[in-house]
């Protein structure tokens, strides 16, 4: 089965907005669990521009399904998740004033310093995936070091149209297809939505789509519940 990971992020961008406590991104994750969310992901960002420390702890303590940490590979972050002991932890790039994870992590040029932040998290019990673009060199580098999880970054996929789409699928099938065959485990994200989902779901060797911003943006016209539920149905349906 394809399990659907529910980011929360921007229910707490939202509630940054203001400063108080409403929305609350721990009640959106319990939504989402309850609505069919097989993992909840956040991204507790060097800046904490939406996800507070004080979120992650919250979430730890009231999750059921897994917590997906994502991380910058950085000795603060590396900490907060050894302490933390999410179930999953996601090493991404991040750029103080990027809007969003703007590509992969490069897990060749970065090795050195990967290395010894995989290894701490692995020996933890914490199910490591690297964040990469879906580029052979870089799922082969990923596996050096020694992460058993890679999640193909589908951003590009999902801003472009027509042609440039289809090569880019095809890309990310293979990159997907070669991963599996390396023996790791194969997510993806980054930029879906309902329109876009299905011919990512369809590809057989991705087990998980970690999908956010267009989930949250969905709830404020039919609610959270129906969001996850609607993009659950797309998955299930190219899946079948
Ligand atoms: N996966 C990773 C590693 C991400 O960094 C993000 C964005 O935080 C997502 C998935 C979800 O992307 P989106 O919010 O565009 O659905």
């Amino acid at each position: 089965m394809l399990r659907l990971g529910v980011n929360i992020d921007h229910v707490a961008t939202v509630r940054n907005a203001r400063g108080g406590d409403n929305p609350d991104p721990v009640r959106a994750a319990i939504v989402a669990q309850a609505a069919g969310a097989d993992g909840i992901t956040a991204h507790l960002r060097e800046d904490r521009r939406h996800i507070s420390d004080d979120d992650i702890l919250r979430l730890t303590e009231a999750l059921t399904i897994p917590l997906n940490l994502e991380m910058a590979a950085t000795d603060e972050m590396l900490a907060i998740a050894l302490k933390a002991r999410p179930h999953a932890a996601c090493i991404v790039p991040e750029k103080r004033e990027e809007r969003t994870t703007e590509g992969g992590i490069d897990c060749i040029g970065q090795h050195n310093r990967l290395k010894p932040i995989v290894a701490q998290l692995v020996n933890a019990g914490i199910r490591v995936s690297m964040f990469i673009e879906p580029d052979r060199k870089q799922i082969d580098a990923a596996h050096t070091l020694g992460a058993p999880v890679v999640e193909l970054h589908t951003g590009a996929y999902a801003n472009a149209s027509g042609d440039a789409r289809e090569k880019i699928l095809r890309h990310i099938h293979n990159g997907a297809e070669f991963g599996a065959d390396l023996g790791l485990e194969i997510h993806a994200g980054h930029g879906l939505t309902f329109d876009n989902v299905q011919p990512v779901a369809a590809i057989p060797h991705i087990r998980e789509l970690n999908i956010g911003h267009f989930l949250i943006g969905e709830a404020v016209f039919i609610g959270l519940e129906a969001s996850i539920r609607e993009m659950r149905r797309l998955m299930d349906e190219a899946r079948a």
